[in-house]
């Protein structure tokens, strides 16, 4: 497995941290490479559950974390995370922090928060986190990251060179400015925390690679939440494909052996923005409770449809699939027949590629095709116990990605992952 991407191949929530988990039993090291805290990646052992945003899913393994310099990160929700880790006994002392990593501050989420609600807006649904500013004030060159929360003086001098503009923009929405020095002790006590897990962290993944060790690249959010390829604008702020690993990490891309692709049995999306075939009634509720689909960070209902193949070919020719992992088969269980997705009609028009324009998304109509349905039994612990038609699912699954299905779950808990020959 030397170096293996996750990718998620719908809107997030596929299941990638428990899979990741699920590796991380095998793996040396494993990498979050872009979003932030508006992940929420849940791992279930032995019944216990643990969400995680901003620490690597690898973290209950012993594996090496990495925090890399694509993710903008939290400081002060870090530390919170990491305390309540090892409150439960859990190890945080292998986890390392980029110092290129740009930081989310105070007036993120405030801003976040203003745009969502600004009047005449165009509402994304974010998980308010203050995601989507952070990256924009990276791009923009009024960050400010981990280095400069680390340098001898503290991240003062830099907040000073760019709190001018981030407050005439706070005032813009009618937020309150920011003083520096209320922020500026905070952070400051964040950063002496964080400081002994803070290096080049892309340094510490290609000597990993050098040595020959098992990475795992753990994705956040999914493929149509990707600023460049997903839902535009109803995305993230960041990239998800598997393409942005290598920037948000360091690495090139020939460093890359595997992307393995992970999904759901059927697709959900949280927040706004298009979703065709998107279901409502008792078939939406019947998914949303047997999948307990409700967002591990903002804890809103998520939204429910049947597989989607359309999606499902776009987001394998973009990531360049290796393998996929099917997760939340159980769900479905028990149905005489099960639809997917094969084909959109848009204004009287068959379309099979994913199309870019929002306005042709909103009004895609799906082409449904009818699959018999399985009855899970009551664990699915080796291949053996795939029924039939679950495996013919599965075919299709494989006919539509072009890649094979490597792994399946039909449960949540960690043992449930099972590998496909
Ligand atoms: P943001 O990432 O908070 O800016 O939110 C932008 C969009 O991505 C919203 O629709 C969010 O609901 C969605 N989103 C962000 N992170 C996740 C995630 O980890 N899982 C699922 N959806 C997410
Ligand atoms: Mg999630």
């Amino acid at each position: 497995m030397p170096a293996t991407v996750i990718v998620g191949l719908q809107f997030g929530d596929e299941g990638k941290g428990k899979i990741t988990d699920y590796l991380a039993s095998q793996a040396d090291m494993v990498v979050r490479s872009q979003g932030g805290a508006n992940a929420g990646h849940t791992v279930v052992i032995d019944g216990d559950r643990f969400s995680l945003h901003q620490v690597p899913s690898g973290v209950f393994r012993g594996a090496q974390c990495v925090i890399a310099n694509g993710v903008v990160l939290d400081a002060i929700a870090l530390v919170q995370e990491l305390d309540a880790l090892v409150e439960r006994g859990v190890d945080v002392t292998r986890l390392a922090v980029s110092d290129r990593a740009h930081l989310v501050l105070p007036y993120h989420p405030a801003l976040d928060g203003g745009m969502e609600d600004a009047e005449g807006g165009r509402k994304i649904g974010t998980t308010r986190r203050g995601i989507g500013p952070a990256y924009a004030d990276k791009m923009a060159r009024l960050g400010v990251r981990v280095c400069d929360l680390v340098s001898p003086g503290g991240p003062r001098r830099r907040l000073a060179e760019v709190l001018g503009s981030k407050n005439r923009e706070l005032q813009s929405y009618g937020l309150a400015p920011i003083d520096p020095d209320a922020i500026a002790d905070a952070l400051a006590a964040a950063g002496e925390r964080l400081r002994p897990h803070v290096t080049d962290t892309s340094c510490l993944v290609n000597d990993a690679l050098d040595a020959g060790r098992n990475v795992l690249f753990e994705g956040a959010q999914g493929t149509f939440l990707d600023v460049d390829l997903g839902t535009y604008p109803y995305v993230t702020s960041s990239h998800p494909i598997a393409g942005g690993v290598t920037v948000g990490v360091g690495v090139g891309p020939t460093r890359i052996d595997r992307v393995l692709g992970v999904m759901k049995a059927y697709t959900s999306r949280v927040g706004e923005g298009p979703f065709p075939g998107e279901l409502s009634g008792s078939d939406a509720d019947r998914i949303r409770e047997a999948g307990q689909e409700y967002g591990t960070t903002t804890g809103r209902p998520r939204r429910v449809g049947w597989l989607d193949l359309v999606m499902l070919r776009y987001a394998a020719r973009i990531n360049g699939l290796t393998g996929v992992a099917v997760n939340a088969l159980d769900v479905l269980s028990g149905m005489a027949k099960v639809p997917v997705t094969v084909a959109y009609r848009i204004r009287g028009e068959r379309v099979t590629d994913f199309p870019a324009a929002t306005e042709d998304l909103f009004e895609a109509e799906p082409e449904l095709e009818w699959l018999d349905g399985w009855e899970a039994p009551e664990r699915v612990r080796t291949p053996a116990d795939v029924p039939a038609a679950m495996r013919r699912y599965l075919d299709r699954i494989e006919r539509a990605t072009g890649a094979p299905v490597v792994a399946v779950a039909a449960g949540r808990d960690r043992s449930d992952v099972v590998e496909l020959p």
